[in-house]
């Protein structure tokens, strides 16, 4: 059983099989946070202690006892008004203008099954899988209520934590920050691994000791953004790929978001993650409820690989839904870098021609084939096809591309609009813009208010009305610019419209993925700009980067790869010079570093060489024969490719049979030293043949010294190794 309460001590102990979370009710009520970490048993309340703190208050119950103080006691869910003041996670503004608030223990529930969130994305686990601990705090003088919500995935090693809150108040109470998860240390001394970026290089990866003064990830753009990622990862300073103490925290969430970690003045680290509280100030009228979206908790000690590998499978397999969540994804081939947006129906389907003559299994065709979009300046929001630009009806067009043997699939921005539209010119009262005035551009285009419903709807018409039409299979969902000027024209609450804007975009996808199951949605927002679980809720694969250089390519994925899983990444071969950097790197380099994702291409075949089209051949058949082990094997980070001059990769399959390495040589030099590669996870004293030489080698020399790579001449050369286990063990002498 993953839940046990214990009634005398007060006690929850949530066990998962490697992994043990712990929290008691103190005798005034306070829910306090006594244990995240390796599996253990017992009660953990021995490692609290009490000393009168100066400066530290002390709630009224505690009487003279001036050695309680909940600014020193790590907490489950701390609030403004208990004396606590370190960064909390709930600021309630009440009905009367105060703003204290003291949540105390009223009950409790175990359910098996996971919890779901209401339009919100969540984790899902049927009742053998998993587990559900509601937790019922209530502030007694106003009323407020919150149910603290804990999922319990044992096999996953994952704990979810969310919360419902409740205004059992008589007014109306406005929540002023409301974050869902909270991690209290009482001691430990951690690093902070967080992932920036910028367009075009998303995810790159910081390390930082936690120390005094806080240390804050966010987004403020809308979207969860490139510039920082939801996702935190407290380490041990030792901790390695390999070896060592780590947790994650993974935001369930695609709009502005805040991660805080901090040291306080006893020493005790504090990390939180949940919404933004900047221009937040969500209204929850009397009996109404505001639910948090959801956090994704993990902890391993054997290093960074396996937190990581803890979050790819929950992600895999229990966040993504739908017909292609366990399923090889169609190779396609994107018209974007092929042709921009200068294209008509028949180049189109000359490409579709093109492809479906070197073994691609699907024609997407980006941007532009929309209202009046012959540039970037005009036509989003008017989602009916520009029948004059392709000289036929759209359905004719995916018609044509179907009798080619190919799936057929289209881009999308339905968030947006330009002012030059049918959509603008008709309602320009539904985009965010503030009265009197000038909204802030971004690529010429505005955001369309999804706050409210009647916006969303009239999407949703269009979109099915394209997607009834003709035989799509795939949908490209983008959203390429943030958000500014959040202003809604239908509430006197400003500060609730970022979060209803991504519960509007939330329901729209819903609707859209219930009423098209078979269709294959790929998030993107100039790439990676929103990378995040929320999304992976509703599109099973995201556009990772729009950098499609193969050397950039194998960093922004390397960052990617710690909070999220291969199968989630979508990676291209496009032409050289590369249109992002001007980079050229031989055609294999593009294809095994694409193969780190779901593979395709972005390209004209037309201007490709012989040997590049056969390339391509090839590199399809060994994604689709590599492609099991790649979606759904163990995934190791081998190298450091921000540190190293070489970036590798290893897929294992589940039993141990089979290992596809891949490595990328990020630079060349005189006289080159040896790189060697040490393979990781294998099960020991095996033998494994290398599929191309026939070589066999053993397992424990290949991860103790490891593979040499080939010292060649030229740059950016990669090596992909396919290796099957040949003997299930041999003696070692
Ligand atoms: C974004 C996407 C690209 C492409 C363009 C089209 O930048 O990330 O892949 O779809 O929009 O405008």
């Amino acid at each position: 059983m993953g839940i046990i309460f214990d009634e005398k001590e007060k006690v929850f102990t949530l066990h998962t099989v490697n992994t043990t979370y712990q929290m008691k009710v103190d005798p005034y009520g306070f829910l306090l946070h006594l244990y995240y970490g390796r599996r253990t048993e017992g009660c953990m309340d021995y490692l609290f202690h009490y000393a009168d703190r100066g400066f530290s208050g002390n709630p009224y119950e505690a009487g003279a006892d001036r050695t309680y103080s909940m600014d020193v006691l790590p907490q489950e869910l701390p609030s403004n008004g208990t004396g606590d003041y370190r960064s909390p996670a709930v600021i309630v503004e009440n009905t009367d203008g105060s703003y204290g608030c003291a949540f105390r223990y009223r009950g409790y529930r175990i359910l098996d099954g996971k919890y779901g969130l209401p339009g919100l994305p969540a984790v899902y686990a049927g009742g053998e899988e998993a587990q559900t601990l509601e937790i019922d705090l209530e502030d007694p003088v106003t009323g407020v209520a919150v149910t603290l919500l804990y999922g319990v995935l044992p096999e996953f090693d994952i704990i979810t934590r969310s919360l419902g809150l409740k205004n059992g108040g008589k007014g109306r109470i406005y929540l002023k920050k409301l974050q869902s998860a909270c991690l209290d240390w009482v001691g430990g001394e951690f690093d902070v691994i967080s992932f920036y970026g910028r367009h075009a290089m998303e995810r790159n990866l910081q390390r930082l000791p936690v120390g005094h003064g806080a240390q804050v990830i966010t987004s403020r753009r809308g979207a969860s953004s490139h510039q920082y990622n939801p996702l935190l990862i407290l380490a041990e300073r030792t901790a390695t790929e390999d070896a060592g103490s780590c947790y994650a925290m993974s935001f369930v969430y695609s709009g502005c978001f805040k991660g805080e970690v901090e040291m306080d003045q006893f020493n005790q680290t504090r990390a939180l993650l949940g919404l933004s509280d900047e221009q937040f100030s969500y209204p929850v009228e009397a009996g109404g409820e505001f639910y948090a979206p959801e956090v994704v908790l993990s902890y391993s000690r054997k290093g960074l690989s396996s937190l990581s590998q803890n979050l790819h499978r929950c992600f895999r397999t229990h966040l993504c839904r739908g017909k292609y969540r366990d399923v090889r994804r169609p190779v396609l081939l994107n018209s974007w870098e092929a042709s921009y947006l200068d294209f008509d129906g028949e180049s189109i389907y000359q490409l579709g021609i093109r492809a479906a003559e070197l073994g691609i299994e699907m024609l997407v065709l980006d941007d532009g084939w929309f209202g009046k979009r012959d540039n970037d300046n005009s036509g989003l929001g008017d989602w009916y096809a520009n029948e004059e630009k392709l000289g036929e009806p759209l359905e004719h067009l995916a018609r044509r591309i179907n009798d080619l043997g190919l799936k057929f699939g289209i881009w999308f921005e339905p968030e947006a609009v330009n002012e030059d539209s049918d959509l603008y010119r008709e309602h320009p009262d539904w985009v965010l813009t503030i009265p009197g005035r000038k909204p802030i551009r971004a690529r010429e285009q505005l955001v369309l208010d999804f706050s409210r419903a009647e916006v969303v709807d009239h999407i949703y018409d269009q979109m099915c009305k394209i997607l009834d039409a003709g035989n799509i299979e795939y949908v490209k969902w983008d959203m390429n610019r943030s958000l500014s000027d959040c202003f809604s024209r239908t509430t006197q609450d400003q500060g609730r419209v970022l979060h209803d804007y991504v519960l509007g975009l939330y329901s729209l996808l819903e609707r859209l993925i219930a009423r098209y199951p078979d269709i294959l949605f790929e998030g993107c927002s100039g790439g990676g700009g929103r990378f995040d679980a929320g999304m992976l809720y509703y599109t099973p694969q995201i556009w990772c980067s729009d950098n499609s250089d193969a050397i950039d390519r194998v960093r922004i994925q390397y960052g990617t790869s710690f909070g999220y899983p291969v199968s989630a990444v979508g990676s291209h071969v496009s032409a050289v010079p590369n249109h992002q950097n001007g980079r050229v790197t031989p055609f294999e380099t593009r294809g095994i570093t694409a193969m780190a994702g779901t593979f395709g291409y972005e390209l004209d075949p037309k201007k490709l060489s012989a040997e590049e089209k056969e390339a391509i051949r090839e590199q399809i058949g060994d994604y689709k024969r590599y492609a099991d082990l790649i979606q759904n094997g163990l995934y190791f980070r081998l190298t450091d490719p921000f540190r190293q001059e070489v970036g590798a990769w290893e897929f294992l399959s589940g039993d141990g049979s089979e290992i596809l390495v891949n490595a990328v040589m990020l630079a060349v030099h005189g006289n080159m030293t040896v790189n060697y590669l040490r393979f990781k996870g294998l099960p020991g004293g095996c033998m494994y043949q290398e599929q191309k030489t026939g070589k066999i080698y053993a397992s424990d020399a290949l991860m103790e010294t490891g593979l040499p790579l080939p010292v060649e001449m030229g740059e950016y050369r990669a090596y992909q190794m396919h290796f099957i286990k040949i003997h299930s063990s041999i003696e070692i002498e």
